[in-house]
């Protein structure tokens, strides 16, 4: 009966289990190293979806379009709304027309989308990590020559499950007053995200994966995470593995952050962790990440609206635009990738031109002016 409800949980929220193995097949993930995307011309032109989002979202999105022109990059944007609109069953959800861009140009870059408190439609950024099947969130964290933060030489990747755990979103209450939400981890996610983990550190020349969990308390479900990510350990002995708490990690990245190299964790130690690594080395200003899913990719700056600086250009573009660069490595337009993002860190480097969240008091529009001049 237990078996059957849970089974219920799982197919509602996409996932299908046979109760018949529990050996599950091999994840079948790839880190990509051929171009991702779907739709191309014979000029070599690209589509990538765009979805430019709420608040500073539609500033820094033209700001990225802006520098990809100067820079002459081979895309075509196609920019979607997903402002969610009502669907037959009377819930809201993203709209067909932003669900099919995505899967056919398998690529997307996506600014900031606002989600209401304790009310409304749920977090759009759920629902699209749900839709696209975006397992594994990527945020390479790095220092930045010129920009002086508490450390020097940060230089580490977090690798967090997107799909499950604590974000499940399966939540109810049981008697008044009385409310459960469960964390949902399964072994068939566990092992492909692990699986990304020690690919993505072998393509990226990395030395070491960490696991960060609390299977110490959470026995089962970070158990399970556990040993799916010891197990693909075994697939990959060139790449040195360490298991560590949740706790000790923060303590650590704190004091040394230079003991880390590429993390992999469930989805909301991830989500703390990645800010946490972001803020070591500049803030969510500065930070890219990529959402890396089954069927495309979909890359985001992790910073929220800034609802108090939106419409104002006092935003700074730097981490949607980062995230356009690795969104255009994985496309396996290097050399685009590499022009931008040193034309950009020189103009952090300089510091003449710098946003107002990194201490300067230029605008959005002259950062992005003075990156495009450098191109
Ligand atoms: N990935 C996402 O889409 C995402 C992530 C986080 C928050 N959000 C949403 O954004 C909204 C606002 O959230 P919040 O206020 O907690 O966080 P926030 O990131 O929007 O803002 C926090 C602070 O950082 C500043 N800031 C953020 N990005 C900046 C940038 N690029 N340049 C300069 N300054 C920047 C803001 O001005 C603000 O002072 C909420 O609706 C939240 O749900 C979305």
């Amino acid at each position: 009966m237990a078996a059957r409800l849970i089974q219920k949980i799982l197919k509602s929220i996409g996932i299908n289990v046979s109760r018949e193995t529990n050996a599950l097949p091999s994840s079948g993930i790839k880190v990509s190293t051929t171009p991702a995307c779907g739709r191309s011309y014979s000029s070599g032109v690209r589509k990538v979806t765009l979805i430019p989002g709420d608040g500073i979202g539609p500033e820094i999105s033209a700001a990225v379009q802006k520098i990809f022109t100067a820079a002459n990059v081979p895309i075509e944007w196609e920019a979607v709304d997903v402002t969610p609109v009502r669907g037959p069953d009377g819930m809201f959800g993203i709209p067909q027309a932003a669900i099919d861009s995505v899967n056919t140009n398998k690529i997307g870059l996506k600014g900031p989308l606002m989600t209401p408190v304790g009310k409304g439609h749920r977090s759009l950024n759920l629902a699209l990590r749900k839709e696209f099947n975006l397992y594994a969130n990527v945020r390479p964290c790095r220092s930045l020559e010129g920009y002086k933060t508490l450390y020097d030489n940060v230089d580490v990747v977090t690798i967090r499950e997107n799909t499950e755990g604590e974000y499940s979103g399966i939540e109810h209450e049981i008697v008044d007053g009385v409310v459960q939400s469960i964390k949902l981890i399964t072994e068939e996610a566990s092992k492909r995200v692990a699986e990304y983990a020690f690919q993505y550190a072998k393509n990226n020349n990395r030395k070491k994966v960490t696991v960060v969990h609390k299977a110490n308390i959470m026995r089962m479900s970070d158990g399970l995470f556990l040993r799916c990510v010891r197990d693909m350990a075994n697939n990959y002995p060139e790449i040195k593995f360490e298991e560590k708490y949740l706790d000790t990690v923060c303590l650590n990245m704190v004091q040394d952050p230079n003991k880390y190299d590429v993390l992999v964790m469930p989805n909301l130690y991830g989500d703390i962790l990645s800010d946490m690594c972001a803020g070591l080395v500049g803030g969510l200003g500065l930070t890219p990440s990529g959402n890396m899913g089954l069927n495309g990719a979909l890359f985001e700056s992790v910073h929220g609206t800034a609802p108090d600086i939106a419409g104002k250009d006092l935003a700074n573009p730097t981490a949607l635009l980062l995230s356009a660069v690795m969104m255009l490595r994985h496309m396996e337009l290097n050399s685009h990738a590499d022009k931008i993002e040193q034309a950009c860190f020189a103009v952090i480097k300089e510091g003449k031109y710098l946003t107002g969240d990194l201490g300067g008091k230029a605008k959005c529009s002259e950062f992005t002016n003075e990156i495009c001049s450098k191109l």
